[in-house]
């Protein structure tokens, strides 16, 4: 048994999808969020300055003592390769994989489509991890850059027009792909799922890197002993690197419930 927090971070809000839905499946769980508002969006950025920033964010969560960290950002997942891992002193995992192995599982025909951020697509991370376990598969990326604010500015209601349309312009493409599965490989984009699967005409499987990525965290901590005792309700503590009152707001259309205490500011000097 070990009740130390998971620790999870993203650049921004997206990572909340994560929390979600490992609050759902680990109750028990303390879990401590750092959510990097001052510095979104990653994912137009470098990869020198995503691996720098990465890096900070991994050391502000074990400065807090947490016993194992979740990259719940699909950039830095794609990004970081194990090397820039290995000296994490807890077990790391991002979204990646987790995502690529449920992808892979559930496609018939192996024509498998990724969304996610420039960074993201650009990496070809995702058609690396598939291609690792289906040999076969043919894997198409494609960025969607403008998903990351729509989301963060609240545009997430299921008729936004505004938002329909945008998603109308970067998928109808798929289309000609004749994909079957379809990852969400950001972790802003499940708060756009009810747009994304309407667009694709309910025809394809899509993938939630969040729900994935819970199992995972679970299936590991299980299996090494490492969950906390369930005699508690766990409890989650977020940092943000801006302000604390617009992350609360918007957390609470992320998480389905209100985000009010447990919210603190930390300077990105800091980090
Ligand atoms: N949630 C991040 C991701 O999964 C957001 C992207 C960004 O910061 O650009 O990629």
């Amino acid at each position: 048994m070990d009740n130390r927090p998971i620790g999870v971070f993203d650049s921004g809000l997206g990572g909340l999808t994560v929390v979600k839905e490992l609050k759902k499946i680990l109750p028990h769980e303390n879990i401590v969020y750092f959510g990097d508002t001052g510095r979104v969006p990653y994912g137009n950025r470098s990869r020198e300055t995503i691996r720098r920033y990465a890096a900070q964010d991994i050391n502000f969560l074990c400065s807090h003592d947490v016993k194992m960290i979740v990259a719940a950002c699909g950039t830095v997942s794609s990004v970081l390769t194990d090397k820039d891992v290995k000296d994490v002193s807890v077990p790391y995992t991002g979204v990646l994989l987790p995502a690529a192995q449920e992808a892979a599982a559930l496609s018939d025909s192996g024509r498998i489509g990724v969304i996610g951020t420039t960074a993201t697509v650009r990496s070809g991370a995702y058609g690396k991890a598939i291609r690792g376990i289906r040999p076969e598969a043919k894997v198409v990326g494609r960025d969607c850059p403008l998903f990351v604010p729509l989301v963060e500015n609240g545009l997430v209601a299921p008729d936004n027009e505004i938002t329909r349309l945008t998603a109308k312009m970067y998928l109808e493409p798929f289309f000609e792909e004749h994909i079957d599965t379809l990852i969400l490989g950001c972790t802003h984009y499940p708060i756009i799922y009810d747009i994304i699967a309407q667009v694709m005409d309910y025809s394809v499987t899509l993938v939630d890197p969040g729900q994935a990525t819970a199992r995972y965290v679970k299936g590991y901590l299980m299996q090494h002993g490492m969950g906390s005792g369930e005699d508690r309700q766990g409890e989650c503590h977020y940092y943000v690197s801006d302000r604390t009152d617009e992350f609360s707001n918007i957390a609470g259309i992320f998480l389905g419930e209100k985000v009010d205490q447990n919210v603190e500011y930390v300077s990105v000097d800091t980090l």
